[in-house]
């Protein structure tokens, strides 16, 4: 029987931390930014993205035999998990802007023994595939699109008529204590990151509102535009310690982190966190709720 759970993949090595310029774009910022922190805690992050993602390939499947494009896939698990499902008569392309995410996710290939993956370094929200997908998935890959109405447009191309977009976005902060929290405190102890400082893209809760993505979709020329709802736990840190290095590192507290760039303010945004966390510890370490949408549509 084909193994349809995640599959094992290869510890990244530590990078050291940069800076951008002010008006570098949201690509270069997940390379040289986002990519180096994202990598150093994947078993968390990738954990977190797999719930999400694997509800929605449980919610709309993936046909044997269906050609694939992954938007998105950072370091490519999802690619893997999408190829156990089409077969081997099927095909997935992997996209990501990311060089370093896409150079573990070809080691994890070489490893995987899958032959129906391949992995491709372009901006998805621009790159012209031409209409040769059965399925457009992204598990939480869409949230970035400096334009998101031309990059739809775009995806939508990269479908035959009667192909599929099936995508998970996190619904907003409020819903998402596993990064909303840490928010909180590193805003109390900092203040908040201007709107115009250089990021990776509009972010993580771009596509929160049911209202947005269908007003994006719609545009794009989608049809049968759905949201379903997905909650579940995701588990940040076996440790306190973990889960605050976790923080500090990544989603809006990190971001918050790394635009005031100032140790001092670093050690008390730390003290803030463990206090928090240690309230949230339990027997399977710091467990925090999650929401995403599953959004499904049609090229019509
Ligand atoms: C939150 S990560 C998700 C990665 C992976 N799908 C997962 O679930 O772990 C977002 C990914 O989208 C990629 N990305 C952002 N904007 C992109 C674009 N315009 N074209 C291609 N990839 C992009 C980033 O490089 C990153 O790997």
């Amino acid at each position: 029987m084909q193994d349809l759970s995640m599959p094992p993949f290869t510890t990244p090595s530590t990078v050291l931390p940069v800076s951008v310029s002010q008006d570098a774009d949201p690509l270069e910022v997940w390379e040289r930014i986002v990519a180096p922190k994202y990598l150093r805690h994947r078993q968390l992050m990738v954990a977190a993205t797999t719930a999400h993602g694997l509800a929605a390939m449980e919610y709309a499947p993936p046909a044997r035999g269906e050609r694939v494009l992954d938007v998105g896939t950072g370091t490519g698990e999802s690619a893997l998990l999408l190829a156990a499902r089409v077969g081997p008569r099927g095909r997935v392309l992997g996209v990501d802007g990311s060089a370093s995410f896409l150079e573990l996710a070809r080691q994890d290939l070489t490893q995987s023994g899958y032959s129906n993956v391949a992995f491709a370094e372009l901006d998805a929200g621009r790159h012209a595939f031409g209409p040769s997908f059965d399925l457009c998935f992204s598990q939480f890959g869409t949230m970035f699109f400096e334009q998101p109405g031309a990059a739809f447009r775009n995806l939508r191309g990269a479908l035959h008529p009667g192909g599929r977009l099936l995508m998970s976005v996190w619904r907003s902060l409020s819903h998402n204590d596993w990064l909303g929290l840490a928010k909180g405190v590193a805003e109390r102890t900092l203040g908040a990151v201007p709107e115009d400082a250089p990021s990776c893209g509009p972010g993580p809760f771009s596509l929160a509102s049911p209202d947005t993505v269908h007003a994006l979709l719609g545009a794009a020329g989608f049809g049968n535009i759905e949201l379903q709802e997905v909650r579940c736990d995701v588990n940040i840190g076996d440790s306190v310690e973990q889960a605050t290095d976790f923080a500090l590192d990544l989603g809006p507290a990190g971001e918050i982190v790394r635009f005031f760039d100032d140790a001092d303010g670093r050690a008390r945004v730390r003290a803030g966190l463990a206090e928090l966390f240690a309230q949230h510890l339990g027997p399977e370490g710091i467990q925090l709720g999650s929401a995403s949408w599953i959004v499904s549509a049609t090229h019509s």
